[in-house]
């Protein structure tokens, strides 16, 4: 049989995995050496291979198996390695590959008369088929699409976030080594490395999911892997209002915000949907503007022509090469950008990208940390701080002012719903604080019996917000007048409710 090695020198064999080349040798001949030091097991990344077929998903949040299942899947594993020739193995296409490793297992049970139902045993060859090609017992995850984060924490740890919540999996790797072989695959694969010289690494899966690894000495009890998965269809504003997130109003005030160039921030909590919002924002960007985005991780999906994706790159094994947020914004104004979209504001840049907004870049938009949109006004004045600009505080203040029209806050809640729950205008000073006056805002009015939220947004009866002459400019005050008084909601006695949170 073409992949098998029968009667090659032993010698050969011990080679072969060794060899750069062949994407799935070194894992391979990593899971059996969980002994060898943390440099020779990150040493040959391997390169990418192209994605195996993923199994159906699989009940894992139930899934645990037992010590025996372990023991039986590590004999044949270790009868696996020495029965096939991984050569030529890493030569045949995924699924080739797969069906060869599939013939070898069944045989290599029945040789050793290993007493198995059918079911486990299909279990059995798809774990082993996912350990020699793919990225081993997160397979099952990666494959399913309800998934927004995978977050392994050591060997036998790993939880997930499905529907907002977050939740214990069965999922566990045989060690942390393992683990770590793992991770140092997804990494290799975008030419970086993880290991205890340099513990800390981003990086993408070849289907754009954004990878986060934390190894020890600097993660505690093993490996640390976050995986925001990419999301084929990634939810546009219909999506966010049948899910509830805003109503169809807010969602015609968020659009025309996208398109009459209000330079928008949009702040929120991790994971709370800000990278979600500014793409679905960008949806309304004119298919004649000249885009250039910048992230640290390339996740926002631009459908317009004319866009040029930048992503930051960080420093080599020597300390050297990083391009960091700022270089990439400063060299954007020299594009002749006509909008600046910054994946993630966290730093010093925030300076740039505000003076990018000040000088003729509108509807120039971010998002950042921070909890309510009065923080992250905040968050802004402290990342400008940070750059080590000395300048007075009412400057600053000021130029926040001169810069930012609207901020829209995105909030996960603690029933893991995700809403917008402000949408808020940058009006002005008053002495030295910044006035922001709220256009559409989430009240949470109350719980049901299984523990959702109630609420509802409302307009604040604001009739003409201070963008009013751009929507006027781009034709758009009828619609804009007209979502703003549809949100408007009474109290019990008919009057509007008005703004009370000012
Ligand atoms: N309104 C929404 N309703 C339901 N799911 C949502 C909503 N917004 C975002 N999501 C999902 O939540 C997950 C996190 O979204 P997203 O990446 O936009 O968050 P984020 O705030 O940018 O996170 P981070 O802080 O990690 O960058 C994704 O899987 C996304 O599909
Ligand atoms: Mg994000």
């Amino acid at each position: 049989m073409f992949g098998r090695r029968s009667n090659e020198p032993q010698t050969e064999r011990r080679v072969t995995p060794a060899r750069p080349a062949e994407p799935q040798t070194t894992v391979v001949a990593e899971t059996r050496a969980p002994a060898a030091p943390p440099r020779a097991a990150a040493a040959p990344p391997p390169p990418p291979s192209p994605p195996p077929k993923r199994p159906d998903p699989a009940p894992e949040t139930q899934r645990r198996h037992s010590e025996e299942y372990y023991d039986v899947k590590s004999t044949v594993f270790n009868a696996l390695i020495d029965t096939i020739d991984l050569t030529q193995l890493s030569k045949l296409d995924a699924v080739a590959a797969r069906e060869e490793i599939r013939d070898i297992v069944s045989e290599i049970i029945q040789i050793k008369n290993v007493v198995m139902s059918i079911a486990e045993q299909e279990e059995l060859l798809e774990d082993i088929c996912n350990d020699v090609l793919g990225y081993g017992p997160l397979e099952p995850l990666l494959a399913r699409d309800d998934i927004a984060d995978i977050m392994v924490n050591g060997a036998n740890t790993t939880f997930i976030e499905v529907g907002g919540k977050v939740q214990k999996t069965g999922v566990r790797f045989a060690d942390n080594q393992q683990l770590m072989n793992i991770c140092q695959r997804i990494v290799s694969q975008v030419g970086r490395r993880v290991d205890e010289s340099s513990p800390i690494c981003d990086a993408r899966l070849p289907d754009g999911s954004r990878v986060n690894v934390i190894a020890p000495p600097l993660a505690i009890d093993g490996p640390a892997l976050t995986i925001r998965k990419f999301k084929k269809d990634r939810l546009k504003l219909e999506q966010l209002v049948k899910f509830g997130s805003i109503t169809p109003e807010a969602k015609t005030i968020l659009e025309i915000i996208g398109r009459v160039r209000c330079n928008v921030i949009i702040s929120g909590g991790t994971g709370s949907g800000k990278t979600t919002l500014l793409n679905c924002l960008t949806g309304s960007i004119d298919h004649d503007e000249r885009i250039i985005t910048c992230e640290d991780s390339a996740e926002l999906q631009l459908q317009q022509p004319h866009v040029v994706r930048l992503e930051t790159r960080p420093p080599n094994l020597e300390g050297e090469g990083e391009i960091k947020m700022r270089d990439l914004i400063k060299n954007c104004l020299r594009m002749r950008p006509e909008r600046i979209i910054v994946g993630e504001v966290r730093g010093p840049e925030a300076f740039d990208l505000l003076q990018a907004m000040n000088t003729g870049h509108d509807g120039s938009m971010g998002t950042l940390h921070a909890n309510s949109p009065r923080e992250a006004l905040s968050r802004l004045e402290s990342m400008i701080m940070m750059g080590g600009y000395a300048l007075p505080i009412k400057t600053i203040r000021e130029m926040i002012c001169g810069s930012i029209d609207v901020i829209i806050q995105a909030s996960r809640l603690r029933d893991g719903s995700r809403k917008i729950t402000h949408v808020t205008e940058v009006l002005g000073m008053e002495e030295d604080t910044i006035t922001l006056q709220n256009l559409v805002v989430y009240d949470i009015t109350g719980e049901d019996a299984h523990g959702k939220l109630l609420g509802r947004h409302r307009s604040t009866g604001i009739v003409r917000p201070r963008f009013w002459e751009r929507a006027e400019y781009y034709n758009e005050t009828e619609r804009l007048a007209n979502a703003l008084v549809r949100s408007e909601v009474a109290d019990e006695q008919g009057n509007p409710l008005g703004d009370r949170n000012g």
